[in-house]
């Protein structure tokens, strides 16, 4: 017999980033290995909306979402024309409590998220944390440029054996920024087979506080 119920989000916390965070702490717990992506959206003036997948990199000390890029992406354009931003997060299989026996998709989405860049004196941390590749590529890779891939690759080859030699760390390239997004709303929608989707939206209230309620799909 077909079946149908209805998801349930329950004991959520007061702070929406809590519950993004005890969301991620759950899906590492049965894949520690795995990497968190990001879907954003920015205003472009040539194609109106412009969207693409980014690496979810961590959360800052006044609990917003960070995102890394180059000053001359197209992306980090966009934003310092236009700082708002539509971002969703997906995490495909989700077991939240131990109560679970299915995994369950979750969607975060931040509504009327605005883009602020991170001063200098907080960059250093964030590049730090980078991957080898992500930094090599930051130094000497163009983006967005058609390249001659032989050459590219015999530049990649010749910077890292020189690194690996000199013995000495990377030094953050001044393209090299990241942003917070300040969102108004934070939208988590949790479901399952065979289930219609329970959400809760967090909206952030004139006093900075958030009042968190449960929305129809
Ligand atoms: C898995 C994955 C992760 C990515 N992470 C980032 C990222 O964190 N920052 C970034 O600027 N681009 C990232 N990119 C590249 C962007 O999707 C995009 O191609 C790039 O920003 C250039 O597009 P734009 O200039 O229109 O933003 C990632 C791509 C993929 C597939």
């Amino acid at each position: 017999m077909e079946q149908s119920s209805v998801a349930h989000i329950v004991d959520y916390p007061d702070e929406p980033i809590d519950l993004l965070q005890q969301l991620l702490d759950a899906v590492k717990k049965h894949h520690p290995n795995s990497q968190q992506y990001m879907n954003l959206a920015t205003v472009d003036d040539e194609f109106a909306v412009l969207n693409r997948t980014v690496l979810y990199r961590g959360i800052s000390a006044d609990k917003c979402i960070i995102y890394v890029t180059q000053r001359f992406t197209r992306n980090y354009e966009n934003i310092k024309a236009n700082a708002k931003c539509g971002v969703t997060i997906l995490m495909p299989e989700v077991m939240l409590t131990s109560q679970e026996t299915t995994p369950s998709i979750w969607q975060v989405r931040l509504l009327g998220a605005t883009a602020v860049e991170l001063p200098e004196s907080e960059l250093d941390a964030w590049w730090n944390r980078e991957l080898l590749s992500a930094k090599i590529r930051d130094i000497i890779f163009p983006c967005g440029q058609p390249v001659d891939y032989d050459e590219l690759k015999a530049k990649h080859d010749q910077f890292l054996k020189e690194y690996q030699e000199s013995g000495k760390p990377l030094q953050r390239p001044p393209t090299f920024t990241a942003f917070k997004f300040e969102a108004q709303r934070y939208d988590f929608l949790k479901v399952g087979v065979n289930q219609i989707a329970d959400r809760v939206q967090y909206r952030r209230q004139a006093n900075g506080t958030w009042e968190a309620m449960h929305v129809s799909t």
